[in-house]
């Protein structure tokens, strides 16, 4: 690791039209987080390093993304989009301040990039370089700039595809955008760089060649195309998110977590899961989720802002949404939902109820088909369930309910008013019985029925 300071400069003012999308392409989320705060997190880790962000006016939400993520980031304006190199020197005043550290470009459009990677790029500007350049060999290198190599390997200048020869069209190493500079004053190097090309731009890419002519060392250090995926476009989001959820399950299962099938296990950039948890294939965690040792989830089940203790089992089917608290040992069955309820240690609700906005004593047992009514179009009240009560199939609680612990409720009732401790509430018409009705019944309709075919 370099021991010496560095300045991130992170250029998030291109209008990524190329999505497509009222919302600025650097917002656009993997695995629940921005693109932006991807990069700023990767950023923020490595130590000694200060955050210059490029922003185009009016991108008040970029900012404050940002400053959400790092709050010690400087945010730098570039007045109009006029390219790569022009975005740099927007941060000109910081990289005239910063002029003993390395400074690295990242793309908050290359979300994947990570700490040891940019390490290795560092290590070639120890090694005597001026210049480094992170470069990769894509599946498809259509759209992304050609490094051109010397003779002897090193590198001597970047193409961008639109201006590319066919020959050089034809080069599979690639430009993945971020680099690193050691120069004594990088913003009048950058400003060399002029804008005669196809796009009439300020291409940073240019920085190559004018650093060379004066006389700097330029490498490349390689990295997998996985490290990155530059996103343009709606589908290179999607293969970015893919990358992002492959190494996330792997290190997951690398940590004692067991998924059958991991290609249809959905995990959010803050998911926690501890060791001997097994996940059953087609499980969506959503922002917020801690899983605690040992749970079980079974299939198709989506989470989001939840706690799952030790050893409870979950699912298949079940939904969990902000502030589910299940507790440990609890057992949470298929076609249930949990909004902001907690489950003590031990209670089950193992068929179709909705549980919202309330507190289920340990080891209670809620019937199939529950409902607590906690909302009356106004407010939401609560449901608070005693330690080991029974709450019978098809009951419906209209909060706010206290049902006392080990109290019984009949099924089918719709329970108004709290019920004491250790008691039975029942609220539904006593049952008649009307011996023999059955057989009169039908000799009665069977005898009218043939009375009218014959007419
Ligand atoms: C750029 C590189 C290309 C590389 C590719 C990797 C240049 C000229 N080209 O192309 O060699 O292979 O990335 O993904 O550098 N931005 C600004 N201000 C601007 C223009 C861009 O802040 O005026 C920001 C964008 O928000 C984005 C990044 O710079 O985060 C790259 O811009 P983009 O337009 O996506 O460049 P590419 O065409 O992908
Ligand atoms: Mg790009």
């Amino acid at each position: 690791m370099s021991i010496r300071p560095c300045l991130f400069v992170v250029l998030a003012a291109g209008k990524g039209t190329r999505m497509k999308s009222s919302l600025p392409k650097v917002l656009h989320k993997i695995a629940g987080q921005s693109m932006l705060a991807h990069v700023l997190t990767t950023a923020s880790g490595i130590a000694g390093g200060k955050i210059a962000v490029v922003v185009a006016p009016g991108m008040d939400a970029v900012s404050a993304e940002a400053l959400r993520v790092a709050p010690g980031v400087r945010i730098f304006e570039q007045a109009a989009q006029r390219g790569t190199a022009d975005a740099v020197l927007a941060a000109k005043s910081a990289l005239d301040e910063e002029t003993g550290s390395d400074v690295i470009v990242l793309f908050a459009d290359t979300p994947l990039v990570r700490a040891e990677v940019i390490e290795r790029l560092r290590a070639a500007l120890d090694g005597g370089a001026g210049v480094a350049v992170l470069g990769f060999r894509p599946k498809d290198p259509a759209g992304y700039g050609r490094l051109l190599l010397d003779d002897d390997g090193s590198l001597e200048g970047i193409r961008e595809e639109q201006d590319a020869s066919d020959a050089e069209r034809k080069i599979g190493l690639c430009n993945s955008g971020v680099m690193a500079f050691r120069v004594a004053k990088l913003s009048g190097l950058l400003s060399q760089i002029g804008s005669a090309n196809a796009k009439s731009e300020f291409y940073l890419t240019d920085a190559i060649e004018i650093a060379r002519n004066a006389g700097l060392k330029a490498a490349v250090v390689e990295c997998d195309e996985t490290d990155v995926l530059g996103v343009n476009t709606r589908e290179q989001q999607a293969a970015a998110e893919a990358v992002w959820q492959a190494r996330a399950r792997s290190a997951f299962m690398r940590d004692g977590v067991s998924m059958i099938a991991p290609e249809t296990v959905w995990l959010n950039f803050d998911t926690q899961i501890a060791s001997d948890v097994s996940i059953e294939p087609n499980v969506v965690f959503g922002a917020g989720v801690k899983v605690e040792e040992g749970a079980q989830i079974l299939g198709f089940c989506h989470i989001e802002g939840a706690t799952i203790g030790k050893g409870a089992r979950i699912g298949p089917f079940a939904r969990f949404r902000p502030g589910a608290r299940i507790g440990a040992k609890v057992h949470i069955g298929n076609f249930v939902e949990v909004k902001n309820t907690t489950l003590e240690e031990g209670a089950k609700a193992n068929h179709l109820s909705y549980l919202g906005d309330g507190i289920v004593g340990a080891g209670a047992n809620i019937g199939a088909g529950t409902i607590f009514c906690n909302y009356d179009g106004y407010n939401k009240t609560k449901t608070e369930i005693g330690e080991g009560a029974f709450i019978g199939s098809n009951t419906s609680l209209v909060a706010p309910i206290k049902i006392g612990a080990g109290a019984y409720i009949g099924s089918g009732s719709v329970i108004t008013k709290d019920v004491s401790p250790g008691a039975l509430a029942i609220e539904r018409n006593t049952q008649e019985e009307r011996p023999g009705w059955a057989e009169k019944f039908r000799a009665v309709m069977s005898r009218r029925k043939a009375a009218a075919q014959r007419k």
